[in-house]
């Protein structure tokens, strides 16, 4: 018989189940807790709730563990390529060689946009911050194909998701071009997806184009450590929208809004911004440090901190060590890691960061590496949302797959008590 977990209100006992999941993680099941008690549970934040059951991602926080499907980060980063580890996320199970080649075709059947969506995006003012122009263009790719999912067919769902694998890395360049002024670029169908990335991102129409194997590999592996992190903010949106039986397209254009928050994914152009403030007021990061502790000051040091890492960020060591990489190879000297560098050992030192196990995470480092392969600040957050997409794709078709309900979290209120006018 399953274990269950005793919960004593007002005298009275209730028992509910204990859930177990894989490597050893519980949970309990409150499935019944307002129909038996009348009560709800109250957890801002959502620090200490499962909203769903999934065999995609596992994290374990204070160990500093990340796995997808199983495997860990380390290895995948090590021997696998970013399309490798999608298909892993999205279809359980790492792509034989003919299963990849399979896959490439079809994404490059695909790797086209209506032309029309220019016109959404020129009309963009170029200020415009690429996020929100990605989640507006990814929302009017739903329009040019209308089709909407059919959860029940393996083909619908296999050729939206090929869809959206073959025109977002479109989409995100195009945010790009439109900063720099350049003309659009499309997919080269004779390169790889990931150094297409790259081609699509860089390449100018009056030069050749070859990315450097170092800008490949480095943009290999931030893709891999960004493509799924189990339910955090912007996953938890994608499943959430999806849940009202929204489409997959417009439930990752949510999912982009998410993501672009300095507390989320908008914290990789938080920390170069916050960076250049320290270097430009002479570099001090102890007074930074003392801003950051003070509980008066709104200033936090951004990069530093996890909701679910209390030791350290698996992804920031993978990082830290290409950032160094990258940099050598590159030959470039920049005064911003040193700052990095500096703030980093501070507050591995400093009680306040010991005591509330702060530590730095993917974003401290992943912004460096950007900088160095010439990808303007604005951008960092688009190619965060690139290496997500798998993700969000993966976790989007389990909670449809198993028919989630919709989410509907309830609350406390408490506001005025009935008055009469
Ligand atoms: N600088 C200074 N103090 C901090 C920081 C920070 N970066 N992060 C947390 N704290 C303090 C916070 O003030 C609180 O102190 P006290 O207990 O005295 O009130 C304590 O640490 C716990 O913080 P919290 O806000 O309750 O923790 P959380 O789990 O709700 O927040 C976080 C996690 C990531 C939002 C937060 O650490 C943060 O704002 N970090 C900076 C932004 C950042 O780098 N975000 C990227 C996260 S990694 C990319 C991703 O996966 O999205």
């Amino acid at each position: 018989m399953s274990e269950k977990v005793k919960l004593t209100y007002k005298d009275k006992e209730y028992e509910f189940p204990l859930l177990e999941g894989a490597e050893e993680e519980k949970g309990i099941d409150i499935k019944t807790l307002r129909a038996q008690t009348g009560l709800v549970t109250y957890d801002p934040g959502y620090k200490n709730t499962g909203s769903c059951k999934s065999e995609i991602t596992f994290l374990d926080g204070e160990e500093g563990i990340l796995r997808y499907r199983g495997y860990s980060i380390e290895d995948l980063c090590e021997k696998a390529s970013f399309l490798e580890v999608a298909y892993l996320l999205i279809f359980g199970n790492l792509p034989t060689a003919k299963e990849l080649a399979l896959l490439n075709i079809e994404i490059r059947k695909e790797s086209l946009v209506d032309e029309d969506l220019k016109s959404i995006l020129k009309s963009f003012p170029k200020s415009a911050h690429p996020m929100g122009v990605l989640s507006s263009l990814t929302s009017g790719l739903i329009a040019f194909n209308p089709s909407s999912v059919d959860i029940a067919s393996e083909s619908d769902l296999r050729e939206a998701i090929i869809m959206l694998l073959a025109k977002f890395p479109i989409l995100s360049s195009w945010t790009h071009r439109k900063v720099k002024g350049l003309p659009l670029n499309y997919a080269n169908t004779s390169l790889s997806y990931e150094d297409n990335i790259a081609h699509m991102l860089f390449k100018l129409p009056h030069q050749d184009y070859e990315a450097s194997p170092v800008v490949v590999s480095a943009l290999n592996k931030l893709l891999i450590l960004h493509a799924d992190h189990e339910q955090n903010c912007s996953t938890s949106t994608v499943r959430i929208v999806g849940s009202s039986h929204a489409g997959l397209f417009a439930s990752v254009s949510a999912g982009i809004s998410a993501l672009w928050g300095p507390l989320h994914g908008g914290a990789n152009q938080a920390v170069i911004e916050m960076l250049e403030a320290i270097k430009a007021d002479g570099g001090d990061t102890k007074k930074y440090m003392q801003k950051a502790k003070d509980k008066n000051d709104p200033f936090r040091l951004m990069g530093f901190g996890h909701r679910v890492y209390k030791n350290f960020d698996p992804r920031a060591r993978i990082i830290k060590k290409a950032a160094d990489e990258v940099l050598n190879e590159l030959g470039i000297n920049d005064p911003v890691l040193d700052i990095a560098k500096g703030l980093e050992k501070e507050a591995l030192s400093d009680p306040y960061f010991i005591d509330r196990k702060l530590y730095p995470n993917v974003d401290f480092y992943s912004g460096i590496i950007y900088r160095a392969l010439g990808i303007p600040t604005e951008m960092f957050t688009v190619m965060f949302a690139l290496g997500r997409l798998p993700g969000w794709i993966a976790q989007w078709s389990e909670m449809r797959k198993n028919n989630e309900p919709i989410g509907r979290p309830r609350q406390i209120y408490t506001g005025e008590n009935h008055r009469t006018i």
